[in-house]
């Protein structure tokens, strides 16, 4: 079986994406620190798959375990690499943070790549790196725009990284995914997404709210030069997500790539408003949710949606299901959280 290291493999993408890598056939070993996300998902996966992947707790910003890890496991074929720091807000507060999260950690795994027998590797990265792009949608060659954060910068740094080292390096294959909303849970219900504290991010404080959990959600801005003013994103459903990295990864290990480092914009192609995305979760749950307008926040784009020709033609891949089916996934997370 060929063995995959899926680093930050507990995460919401990460987890999701461990499922449909052991459908596949792949053999996983997760790395993951936990310091996002709960030991309890391990359970989730191997109550879909029937299979546990293998697990080691291990903080990536220890170097010396790092390489201790790759020493240990030279069969690896390939490494997605999820383990990073996420909250945009956050990384404004401690920008050190994030980039010793976030760079350091990109920076060891490499390094230890390059010393195993077959070195593909598959980064996410974020359609944050296009900030506000002047055409929609949005190509993989739409220029990249100074980040509006910490977060953001680490993701544009990742990439240049990766890109400099494949330059010098023409053993390692790379290929970083550009993700637009990732939202949605497993269909089985036994994985999803799981904020710590107060959710950033709009369907998990949608499904929130609607649970009783938080009293009502504030619609940031409502004067967008938008057709009903509010921002409009493409959201993806994770499962669609996590099946464009298998895909990505098979086509790496296949020698198919047509260069050692290649990008692809990861998305539906649809944008949807933060109202669309409301009338969506109450057709879908039949749950009239409680929310206001406020102020615009700061960072925020006003559109965001992926041109997907390049990854359809060149991955083989679309995504399937649609925003009403995400959001369903979504709620019915929620509501098996809360038991509801
Ligand atoms: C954000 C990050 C993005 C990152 C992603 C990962 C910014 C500018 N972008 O995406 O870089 O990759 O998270 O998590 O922060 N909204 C509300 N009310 C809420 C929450 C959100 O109206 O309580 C709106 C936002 O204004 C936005 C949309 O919903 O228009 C989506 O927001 P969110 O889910 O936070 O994602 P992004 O901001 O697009």
């Amino acid at each position: 079986m060929k063995k995959v290291l899926v680093t930050g493999g507990l995460g919401f993408i990460g987890s999701h994406t461990v499922v449909e890598l052991q459908q596949k056939g792949f053999e996983v070993v997760i790395i993951d620190d936990l310091s996002n996300s709960s030991i309890d998902v391990l359970a989730g996966i191997t109550a879909i798959t029937g299979k546990a992947p293998a697990f080691e707790k291990l903080d990536l910003k220890e170097k010396s375990k790092v390489e201790a890890f790759f020493g240990k496991h030279q069969d690896i074929v390939g490494v997605i690499h999820f383990a990073a720091s996420k909250a945009v807000g956050e990384s404004v507060e401690k920008p050190l943070l994030y980039y010793e999260n976030n760079i350091n950690t990109l920076v060891y795994v490499l390094k230890s790549l390059l010393h195993l027998p077959t070195q593909n590797f598959i980064f996410s990265s974020s359609c944050t790196v296009y900030g506000q792009a002047d055409q929609m949608p949005i190509t993989e060659s739409a220029p990249i725009k100074m980040a509006e954060s910490p977060y953001g910068n680490t993701k544009q740094i990742g990439e240049e990284i990766i890109k400099d080292t494949c330059k010098v390096n023409s053993t390692l294959n790379a290929i970083a995914l550009r993700y637009f909303n990732p939202i949605g849970a497993h269909s089985s219900i036994k994985i999803g997404e799981l904020p710590i504290g107060v959710p950033q991010n709009l369907v998990p404080f949608i499904t929130q709210t609607a649970a009783g959990l938080r009293k009502e959600l504030s619609v940031f801005g409502d004067d967008y030069p938008t057709p009903d003013g509010t921002c409009i994103r493409d959201y993806i459903h994770v499962v669609d997500l996590a099946k464009a990295h298998v895909v990505a990864l098979e086509r790496l290990v296949g020698k198919n790539n047509a260069s050692n480092y290649e990008i692809f914009n990861l998305g539906t192609g649809k944008g949807s408003s933060v109202l669309e995305a409301i009338q969506s979760f109450e057709k879908v749950s039949g749950q009239k949710l409680n929310y206001k307008f406020a102020p615009r926040r700061e960072g925020d784009v006003i559109q965001a949606y992926a041109d997907t020709t390049k990854a359809n033609a060149e991955l083989g891949w679309k995504a399937e299901s649609n925003l009403d089916d995400a959001l369903l996934s979504a709620w019915k997370w929620e509501k098996h959280l809360r038991n509801i």
